[in-house]
């Protein structure tokens, strides 16, 4: 039975539709991880789960219990807030401790989940003092500590480590993960962060505007996102778009696309349309209907090296602009009236305004209907 469903689940602030049908049922041990842009809902849905809202319409089950009229306190639920929420007049040890109190649970106990969690978070030398004295990234793990000592049935974590530098972040994640192996927790995780949401989810929920636009296992959105919205959201850096249209060339389809004026031609036979290929453009496609290619930049290489096998292309392209960040670089060539972000070695010799070699792998490349925006 899950841990969590949502059902049909609306909520409004007046006129303003927040949530709009969200549907979801998250099983024992399953790290759920929801993205989306700012405004478009989170926090109003993890605050209906855990009680401190309720929803317009819709039901909120725990264990197959409809929990709408049950009062948070009694969900079994942890929640960590985007705004941390912390007890201003209480020391960190109390108000990490304060819910055990609460529950009465016996000192010695208290002391050792304490003590566990500190050690955890590393805020052991800040147990004395009050939030006011704390930076925000201390004030977030001191949040994440309150939730921490708890074993409830549901964790909820909004946006647990926006405030951390990217080392302690890097290394908080690991720590989060770890927990999640160990104790088998249920998790519902909030975050911006492209890396976070990949290495910790079981699952990822995409949201936009008040909808689940797509759900799934994070390599399953990355290479077969439904939508460019999802394709543009899941990935750092985001996902390529060409436009073009489809045609038939000696009976196979391939995405021709404006490059400098003159037409090119890219392979796309190989591409799942998921109807049957009859000779001409497949499915429900017309001859130049208007599409939408999208690569991801690490399928964008230099030319270079050495590839084997894939359907893939060659083209000399000037560099623009270039990135690096040590392990690899970023390079932006102009391509078919649109930036081409490609991945290069940080070894490759690669310099503004000379043409380059580049290597256009289209193994794994998303086609999109340009009106629609959704994928074939
Ligand atoms: N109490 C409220 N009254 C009116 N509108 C609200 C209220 N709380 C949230 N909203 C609106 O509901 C929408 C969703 O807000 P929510 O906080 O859930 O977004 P979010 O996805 O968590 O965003 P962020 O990533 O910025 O935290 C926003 O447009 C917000 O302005
Ligand atoms: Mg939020």
């Amino acid at each position: 039975m899950p841990v969590l469903q949502s059902r049909n689940l609306y909520k409004d602030f007046g006129a303003v539709e927040v949530l709009k049908d969200i549907n979801l049922s998250i099983e024992a041990g399953e790290f759920l991880v929801l993205v989306g842009p700012s405004g478009c809902g989170k926090s109003t849905l993890l605050n209906i789960v855990a009680g401190l809202e309720t929803a317009s319409a819709g039901d909120i089950l725990i264990d197959g219990q409809i929990v709408n009229d049950v009062a948070p306190k009694d969900r079994d639920i942890a929640m960590v807030f985007q705004s941390y929420a912390l007890y201003p007049t209480m020391t960190v040890e109390k108000n990490i401790t304060f819910g055990m109190r609460v529950r009465n649970v016996p000192r010695r106990e208290r002391e050792e989940a304490l003590q566990r969690v500190a050690k955890l978070l590393h805020i052991e030398h800040l147990l004395r003092r009050k939030p006011s004295q704390l930076s925000g990234g201390q004030r977030q793990r001191v949040a994440m500590g309150r939730a921490l000592v708890r074993r409830p049935k549901l964790f909820l974590f909004d946006e647990p480590l926006s405030n951390l530098d990217a080392k302690l972040r890097a290394q908080m994640r690991g720590e989060i993960k770890q927990l999640h192996k160990r104790l088998g927790a249920t998790i519902v995780y909030v975050t911006h962060d492209q890396t976070e949401a990949m290495s910790l989810a079981t699952r990822i929920a995409v949201m936009s505007d008040g909808k689940i636009v797509q759900l799934g296992a994070p390599q399953d959105l990355y290479d077969r996102p439904n939508s460019i919205f999802v394709a543009d959201f899941i990935g750092s850096p985001a996902m390529n778009f060409i436009s073009g249209r489809i045609q038939a060339r000696d009976a196979k389809p391939v995405f021709v696309a404006d490059h400098d004026g003159a037409p090119l031609a890219l392979p796309v036979d190989h591409y799942d349309f998921g109807g049957d290929f009859g000779g001409g453009v497949e499915g429900d496609l017309r001859d130049g209907q208007e599409l939408i290619l999208g690569i991801r930049p690490e399928y964008v290489t230099s030319g270079a090296a050495n590839h084997h096998g894939a359907v893939s292309v060659d083209f000399e392209l000037v560099p623009s602009l270039m990135e690096t960040n040590g392990f690899d670089q970023h390079i932006v060539f102009e391509f078919c009236g649109a930036e081409l972000v490609g991945r290069f070695s940080s070894k490759e010799s690669v310099e503004v305004g000379r043409p380059h070699r580049v290597h256009l792998d289209l193994s794994e490349i998303s086609l999109f209907h340009a009106e629609s925006k959704v994928r074939l």
